[in-house]
């Protein structure tokens, strides 16, 4: 039997990985998260309500222990802020794991990713203004502060003092606000004390989990088109929410990687900049984005809409080694006449199947279409591959043909009950 699940984006995020990530921590008695931070924002519908995450993993409502790992950026306020808003709601937190060896995100941080976007001019990221690609670059700069040096205020005290001095230089030379280190200090270490109880080696509790054969579901954020190595660099995040990352993310080794899952939406969305080869506008986006609810959770900027672009996917599933597709919101295409499915490109006047890897090149990318029928009765209530219309069952097989991995999972509506395994999990 299965014990380890990945579960990763495969477009631009956004997927519905919040969703399925839920629906499966359901079997699962650990989740846990391996990069990214509080730029993520997963909508989670609970016991009729609905709930919106950013840091805390999804499977906080079911799982026995969820932990934020290593490779993840923390902001300890939005951390407390997040766990507050569960506690209002009756949700536990006690079983939540901080990985010792997060870096933790600094308000300089989130003060020099404005300063970064606005250096950048019309060449900017279009981040989430979270401070996540600062504070990743002083991780590797060697320079970052992680989870566990905030618990000591003295090593605290020192570290922090350098780096907002190094901070400060930076903002005050470009007549942005500066820190206090003093005034930064006191409300940090009292961060830290409230977050004390959660933080552990969260490698070791892992290991300990595979020890007594707990089943582990590991939960990605973003997507793999906005993977630091792999996505469309540099409109990308400044992590690896790759299925590898697992590892390096997590402290885990790659042999205890099973079932990689990646969450597919049957249309494409992005947002931010960026190139975006089957981008429409015109009233089929419209209707997707108004039917799908296409909105930012976190920034509640309207989400940039095109068709399915398998060579995206087919890019995904070769760096994330998929082992399966989940489909999600599928019910949105109910009632378009025609849809189109982009099976290659066109690039200067050639046609290839995968995704260049310049930026310069992507954006001359000129999708070609394939045309399927689509399907006008509602399918927010079918439970089975079956009782889909047959334009339905077709689209589905014509992406995982064109993907090359098998559908695991579809989706036909955002609750639990709405989800379809095809391929049994855990
Ligand atoms: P950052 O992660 O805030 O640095 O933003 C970098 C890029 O990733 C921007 O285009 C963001 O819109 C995008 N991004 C970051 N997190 C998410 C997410 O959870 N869903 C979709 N896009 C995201």
């Amino acid at each position: 039997m299965t014990k380890t699940v990945v579960v990763v984006g495969t477009q631009w995020g956004d997927e519905g990985k919040g969703k399925i990530t839920d629906y499966l921590a359901q079997s699962a008695d650990i989740v846990a998260r391996y990069q990214g931070g509080n730029n993520a924002g997963h909508t989670i519908e609970f016991k009729g309500k609905q709930f919106k995450l950013r840091l805390i993993p999804s499977g906080v409502f079911s799982a026995e222990k969820v932990i934020l790992g290593n490779g993840m950026v923390i902001n300890p306020e939005s951390l407390l802020e997040e766990m507050a808003y569960l506690n209002e709601e009756g949700v536990s937190t006690d079983h939540i794991r901080v990985s010792n060896r997060a870096h933790v995100i600094f308000p300089y941080h989130i003060e020099i990713d404005g300063l970064q976007e606005e250096l950048k001019g019309d060449q900017k990221v279009g981040t989430t203004k979270r401070g996540i690609g600062p504070c990743y670059a002083d991780k590797y700069a060697r320079f970052g502060i992680r989870i566990g040096d905030m618990m000591d205020k003295e090593t605290f005290a020192e570290i922090l003092k350098e780096n907002i001095e190094a901070k400060n230089r930076l903002l005050a030379r470009h007549g942005k606000p500066t820190f206090n280190f003093e005034e930064l200090l006191e409300k940090y270490s009292a961060y830290a004390k409230q977050i004390s109880p959660y933080v552990t080696d969260t490698s070791y509790e892992l290991d300990e989990a595979f020890k007594s054969g707990k089943k582990v579901l590991f939960e990605g954020a973003q997507g793999v088109m906005l993977d630091i190595d792999h996505g469309t660099y540099p409109f990308v995040t400044s992590s690896n929410p790759s299925a590898g990352a697992v590892t390096t993310g997590l402290g885990v080794g790659p042999t205890k990687i099973e079932e990689v899952i990646g969450v597919v939406k049957a249309y494409s969305t992005r947002v931010g900049e960026g190139a975006f080869p089957t981008e429409i506008e015109g009233p089929n986006a419209d209707r997707i984005r108004e039917i799908g609810r296409e909105y930012g959770t976190v920034t509640g900027r309207p989400r940039r809409i095109g068709w399915f672009d398998s060579v995206v996917v087919s890019h995904t599933r070769r760096v994330s080694g998929l082992t399966g597709i989940s489909i999600n919101l599928l019910d949105v295409l109910s009632g378009i006449d025609t849809l189109k499915l982009c099976t290659a490109y066109e690039l200067d006047g050639k046609e290839i199947k995968f995704v260049p890897s310049t930026i310069r090149e992507f954006e001359r990318c000129k999708p070609v279409y394939e045309e399927m029928p689509g399907w006008h009765e509602g399918i927010t209530g079918v439970s089975s591959y079956e009782e889909l219309p047959v334009a339905a069952q077709n689209y589905l097989r014509r992406i995982e043909e064109l993907v090359g991995a098998p559908i695991a999972i579809f989706s036909v509506g955002p609750d639990r009950d709405q989800t379809i395994l095809m391929k049994q999990l855990f």
